[in-house]
């Protein structure tokens, strides 16, 4: 682990204007500097820096946070990767705290087998480059691919000699340990003999996210049929086959810009349609892809398009394995190449123009692609019809939003000519059959959290998360400003009737907050937000000029210094459009905070409220009804009447 005394060092060093620059044209805007947002495609700028507050915002994308954030964001890094990226760039010496001599030792021998094929990596490309079988074999069979030498170093491609053991010699006389060279598969250790596994081969080194080198590809390049075309490094700790994804770190920053990956088999089609100008390109090596590689995209992007080689048989075959990715939420759609080509052989003979055409015309949704295959397949066989049916509501049961499956039943049903409700019944079959799989996953939801989350639909839960920004955005601007509050109380009188009391007093904003949300028994259900809360009221309680939000965002809590710069920044967006600035209508500030402060606090209580009545609601459904719980329900909804007649009041 990295000490704190060094994050804290690479935090005080940093100078986000410096990092970001290296990326982004910075332009001076005002006490900010502003340019194009490398998260989109822009023309005019709305990518904030702060050097005051060392933080930035993307207007466009809505991503945003300090120094950190923006490595993470825009490299992949994890937090500790950007840590060290930065203390390498500021000259900072890692500092770490103490490891179990277990966890050193495993660290330690990964480490070096990182080492080990970077050193490796670059071995074979010099050979590519240097030597005469590299150039007149290696090289030209690259040319002959059609590779330019810019696509070729770019992806870093390689040679192996065929000596048999050059690379085990060559590394050991550098003093690499032969233990790694084993452990990492490229060399072979039989009782007295070291041979390396890469012979004679044109080689493709398969780079991690942040770019390390994980493990290698080669390719034989005679005709021999009898062995395998593509030898792979073995599984090891660096190279776990399911886990890698060809071409994603050098494809990652594409694929967000584009917010779409798309997906081929091979390794010459990567590179070919990277050279072609489509730099948004992945391969899962030839296998079904896996979960760990969906996770993978998923980070970058959830639209996902699956190019099929033209002659593949194999679309057919293929379609099952898509299914995982749909259940992993992700916008699927297939597009497939014409007879004989696959992307390698059409990125070559095409313009980029031809080729980015053929990619939008020919992607086509995934579901209602397999429905059209499926109706072709089917037409005429009632029995084959029923087993189509089966097949496409299938795949509609993995998408997990129901909204989708509703659409998806609908063109479905259209395009396969058979009813809607067929497909519905169908599919509340499939749901039936799941259901054991469904009541575990259930059940343990509920332990986490009260049955009222369960019957929240989807608007409400963006309408609390809203609230609670909302909250937490009051209290960082204006927690410690001291204003008169109407405070309310609703009681019942003696009739049973709910009579409100009024009463003024003054408070400073972040009390009247927390007592408000106390007496309600209120506690904010977004984790982050939660945690920001309470980290502010104490702030607030103890020392409130302490206040420093870049030393609050000196975590790796992502998500919470996204949040706190989209509140931060809100402000300073205003300086982007200066014909705002000239018709800002500057209100009376006071009596607009106490505003907000009520509207906010009303309207989490009229949420609340409305989730115990459905609550409720769902109990007399249950369990039948009962003249206490319809007692119980009415007095709710009266309470709700009061609440929002004076939500209408406040605005
Ligand atoms: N593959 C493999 N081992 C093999 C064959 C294929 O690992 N024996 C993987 C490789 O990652 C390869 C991908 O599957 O890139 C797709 O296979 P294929 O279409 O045969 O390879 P191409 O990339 O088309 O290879 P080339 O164009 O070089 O013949
Ligand atoms: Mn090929």
């Amino acid at each position: 682990m990295i000490s704190r005394t060094t994050i804290d060092q690479v935090y005080e060093s940093a100078r986000l204007e410096e990092v970001i620059g290296e990326y982004v044209t910075l332009k001076k805007s005002g006490a900010n500097f502003k340019g194009l947002s490398p998260f989109t495609q822009e023309r005019t700028p709305s990518f904030m820096v702060s050097p005051a507050k060392q933080i930035w915002k993307d207007f466009s994308s809505g991503k945003g946070g300090n120094v950190i954030a923006f490595l993470m964001e825009h490299e992949h890094f994890t937090y500790p990767e950007a840590i060290r990226y930065l203390a390498k760039k500021y000259n900072i010496e890692i500092e770490e705290t103490e490891e179990t001599a277990e966890e050193k030792q495993i660290k330690d021998t990964k480490e070096s087998m990182f080492l080990v094929a970077q050193y490796a990596a670059s071995f074979f490309e010099e050979n590519l480059w240097e030597t005469s079988a590299g150039k007149s074999i290696g090289c030209s069979y690259f040319k002959e691919r059609g590779f330019t030498d810019e696509t070729i170093k770019k992806f870093a491609l390689g040679y192996s000699p065929d000596t048999g053991d050059a690379l085990s010699k060559k590394a050991q006389k550098e003093g690499y340990n032969l233990d790694f060279l084993e452990k990492t598969g490229l060399v072979i250790v039989n009782e007295n003999r070291q041979i390396d596994r890469f012979r004679a081969r044109v080689i493709f080194p398969i780079r991690s996210m942040s770019g390390r080198v994980q493990g290698f590809g080669g390719r034989i390049l005679s005709q021999n049929t009898k062995i395998a075309k593509y030898l792979n490094s073995p599984e090891s700790d660096i190279y776990h086959k399911s886990k890698v994804l060809y071409g994603i770190y050098e494809s990652k920053q594409a694929i967000s810009k584009n917010d779409l990956c798309y997906l081929v088999e091979g390794y010459t089609d990567v590179i070919q349609m990277h050279q072609s100008g489509i730099t948004n390109i992945v391969s899962s090596s030839g296998t079904a892809l896996t979960i760990d590689q969906i996770r993978m995209i998923s980070r970058l992007t959830s639209n996902i398009v699956v190019l099929f080689d033209g002659d593949a048989a194999g679309v057919r075959a293929s379609l099952r394995g898509i299914d995982l990715i749909l259940e992993q939420g992700m916008n699927v759609k297939v597009c497939s190449f014409p007879a004989g080509e696959d992307p390698d052989s059409f990125a070559k003979s095409h313009t980029t123009a031809e080729i980015s055409d053929f990619l939008t015309q020919q992607s086509k949704d995934f579901i209602q692609f397999k429905a059209s295959l499926l109706h072709e397949d089917g037409n005429n066989d009632p029995i084959k019809k029923a087993e189509t049916i089966r097949d496409i509501v299938e795949s509609i049961s993995k998408v997990p939003d129901v909204i989708k499956q509703e659409i998806y039943i609908q063109s479905c049903a259209e395009i396969m000519e058979i009813s809607e409700d067929a497909l519905f019944s169908a599919l509340a079959q499939i749901n039936q059959k799941n259901k054991s799989k469904g009541a575990k996953k259930l059940i343990y939801n509920q332990g986490q959290t009260p049955v009222k989350k369960a019957a929240a639909t989807v608007s409400k839960v963006d309408r609390v998360y809203e609230l609670e920004k909302q909250i937490i955005a009051i209290l960082l601007t204006y927690g410690n400003l001291e204003f008169d509050f109407e405070d309310n109380i609703i009681k019942p009188n003696e009739e049973g009737e709910l009579i409100q009391h009024t009463k003024r007093m003054s408070a400073k904003v972040y009390e009247k907050i927390f007592l408000d949300l106390q007496q309600d028994e209120v506690e904010l259900s977004q984790e982050t937000f939660k945690k920001l809360f309470y980290q502010l009221i104490e702030i607030y309680q103890s020392a409130p000029e302490d206040l420093n939000l870049e030393k609050i965002m000196q975590t790796d809590d992502i998500s919470q210094n996204e949040i706190i710069t989209d509140l931060v920044m809100k402000e300073e967006q205003h300086q982007l459009h200066d014909w705002e600035k000239r018709n800002i209508f500057v209100k009376n500030k006071g009596t607009e905070v106490v505003r907000m402060v009520s509207e906010t606090i009303l309207s989490m209580r009229r949420y609340l409220i409305d989730q115990k009545i459905v609550e409720l609601q769902l109990n007399t459904k249950e369990q039948g009804e009962n003249q206490e719980t319809l007692q119980e329900i009415i007095s709710w909804q009266q309470l709700k009447k009061v609440v929002s007649n004076k939500l209408n009041r406040v605005l």
